[in-house]
């Protein structure tokens, strides 16, 4: 994680007019990359996994402050048991190989997400892994796991509910700040690898005024060229926010 350069490509690119606060990423593709190498779908998941280091230290480099990742959706126990399976190992493994060296690294671990339903052993780790990085500010890493962006407005709204707050006091701050991202900006930019073009259920209410870049390349050969291609992308947009003027210049 220290030496971006030993992973990527170690070019050196233009410098970026904007750097966007808060990135999203929907790792999407590991089937299909598995697949067109004649692999099975758990040899995508380990080698998405795998991409995650690479990509990690990039995101650093390029000056992100906050990544949220979309590792697994509340839909996802949907597929059959045992990538069900071995999903919840891959983050297992993750969190046990991976939080000292994040920690390391400056990286402030944040789960978003149910915890019910997960195995308790895993949501200890969870635990474990934010405790121990809650006061790191290099990067801001939200896992979304057992993420789902409806189920995710509901618990706000019950929790609205049961603190009692009066409906006239409930405005669009009082939602956000009850969302698991409460108190974090909302993306500036969502990537989706492997050329689908929709949400997802991710991020539903975040994404509101997200920028929104869509790539073929499946999740595994997101490299840090690729990472620099869309904010590179990002930085060309104009952002109005429906007004007519661009938010910046
Ligand atoms: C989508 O690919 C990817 C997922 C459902 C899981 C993403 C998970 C990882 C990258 C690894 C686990 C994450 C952590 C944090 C350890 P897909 O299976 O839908 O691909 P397809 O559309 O080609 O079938």
């Amino acid at each position: 994680m220290d030496e971006p350069d030993a992973m990527g490509s170690g070019r050196a690119y233009a410098p970026l007019s904007h750097i966007p606060a808060h990135v999203a990423i929907i790792m999407d593709g590991n089937g299909r990359w598995a697949q067109a190498r004649g692999l099975n779908r758990a040899a995508g998941h380990r080698a998405g996994t795998e991409n995650l280091r690479r990509v990690l230290p990039a995101v650093v480099e390029f000056g992100i402050p906050i990544l949220t990742i979309y590792a697994f959706s509340t839909e996802n126990w949907g597929r059959p048991q045992a990538e069900v399976r071995l999903l919840l190992g891959l983050i297992e493994r993750m969190l046990d190989s991976e939080t000292q060296e994040l920690h390391r690294n400056g990286v402030q671990i944040r789960h978003i997400g149910r915890t019910s339903g997960l195995p308790p052993r895993i949501v200890a780790k969870i635990h474990e892994a934010e405790e121990l990085t809650r006061h790191n500010e290099r990067l801001i890493l939200n896992v979304a796991f057992n993420y789902g962006g409806r189920a995710e407005i509901v618990d706000a709204v019950r929790a609205i509910v049961a603190e009692g707050i009066p409906p006239e006091e409930i405005d669009e701050k009082t939602i956000g700040a009850h969302l698991t991202t409460g108190g974090l900006p909302d993306p500036d930019l969502i990537i989706r690898t492997g050329g689908d073009q929709r949400l997802s259920n991710f991020l539903i209410w975040q994404a509101a005024y997200s920028e929104f870049y869509v790539t073929p390349t499946y999740w595994p050969d997101f490299d840090r060229d690729e990472l620099y291609k869309a904010l590179l992308a990002y930085a060309g947009r104009e952002r109005r926010f429906g007004r007519l003027k661009p938010a910046r210049k």
